[in-house]
């Protein structure tokens, strides 16, 4: 088996939690660190989340704690939505990791561990792209030395943050832009493919099945997840961060087109929107790959199963 060499960026965020569970589960990756952002908390949340998830599943990978503000805008959290702690629950509590520390600076760390292996990192990024950006602007080399770039960001059709802006694109706009337009081409899972996969209280139950203690305070975080879509009235709530982790162990569940994203920056209602230009390449250059249909019970299938495992 050929391993994907990866470094997680992320704002846990419950469904960060989940990338980052299906990549510790699946022998297909090899984790090498995890910078944490700020995005659907503040910097300190986000970064006590991570090392909560990091302790209750003993995880081993480094934890690093990246950018606390976004590149040239005041900082947006989701906790209006999600609640203080960035991520809601029905069941027990995530217990926190009170001697946890982060394992120093996660820009830096980044910048390092893409310079030790030039070629095969692949950088998933699942929250804002504000240490990508910074990371990018400190070593302008890094984008032709990773492998790829994968991004839970952006949208082909509306946004869920505004009507135009996806939440991670929104809550850095400046250091998206820099993203696609620094010259590696970016695997883009918006919020139109991540709709094609609705989990739901099916998949709750089926974990809570499992039996175990970390199973059920799993399962109570994935059914607050859940709840953001029945607050709302729909029984079904779309899975964002781990749609690209399983694209990237099974392709062949997914459709990408290439694309010429542009993040718009000035727009009075627009800011934040991804731009997503379909006619390349005959009358655009593109700049992306854009996830446009997955097989969303393919995807939820591949998910639990390796979930089932990792929660025993
Ligand atoms: O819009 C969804 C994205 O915003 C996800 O990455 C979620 O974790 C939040 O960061
Ligand atoms: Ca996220």
């Amino acid at each position: 088996m050929n391993t994907i060499d990866l470094w997680l960026d992320t704002d846990p965020g419950f469904d960060d939690w989940m990338a980052w569970a299906l990549l510790e589960a699946d022998p297909a990756f090899r984790l090498h660190g995890v910078s944490v952002v700020a995005g659907n908390a503040q910097l300190p949340r986000t970064l006590a989340n991570a090392l909560a998830i990091k302790r209750l599943h003993g995880f081993t990978t480094p934890v690093w704690a990246g950018c606390e503000r976004p590149l040239a805008q005041p900082a947006v959290t989701a906790q209006d939505v999600l609640g203080a702690a960035g991520m809601a629950t029905t069941g027990p509590r995530l217990a926190e990791w009170a001697g946890g520390q982060a394992d120093g600076n996660g820009v830096r760390a980044l910048i390092d561990a893409v310079r030790a292996a030039p070629g095969r990192i692949t950088l998933l990024a699942v929250g804002p792209l504000t240490n990508v950006a910074t990371a990018f602007a400190l070593a302008p080399e890094l984008p032709s030395l990773l492998k790829s770039i994968v991004i839970m960001g952006g949208s082909t059709t509306g946004g869920n943050a505004t009507a135009a802006a996806e939440f991670n694109i929104h809550a850095d706009p400046e250091a998206a832009a820099r993203v696609f337009d620094s010259g590696i081409e970016v695997a883009m899972f918006g919020l139109n493919v991540c709709r094609q996969v609705p989990v739901s209280g099916v998949h709750v139950d089926r974990l809570r099945r499992v039996g175990s203690a970390k199973a059920e305070v799993f399962a109570g975080y994935l059914d607050g997840y859940v709840d953001i879509a029945r607050q709302r009235g729909r029984a079904a709530q779309s899975l964002y961060d781990p749609t690209p982790v399983v694209w990237l162990a099974a392709p062949q569940l997914f459709d990408l087109q290439p694309a010429r994203v542009d993040v718009e920056l000035a727009g009075r209602f627009t800011r934040g929107m991804t731009v997503c230009d379909l006619r390349a390449p005959a009358l655009a250059r593109a700049n992306a790959r854009v996830a446009m249909q997955a097989d969303g019970d393919a995807v939820l299938e591949w998910a639990m199963q390796r979930l089932e495992a990792a929660l025993a």
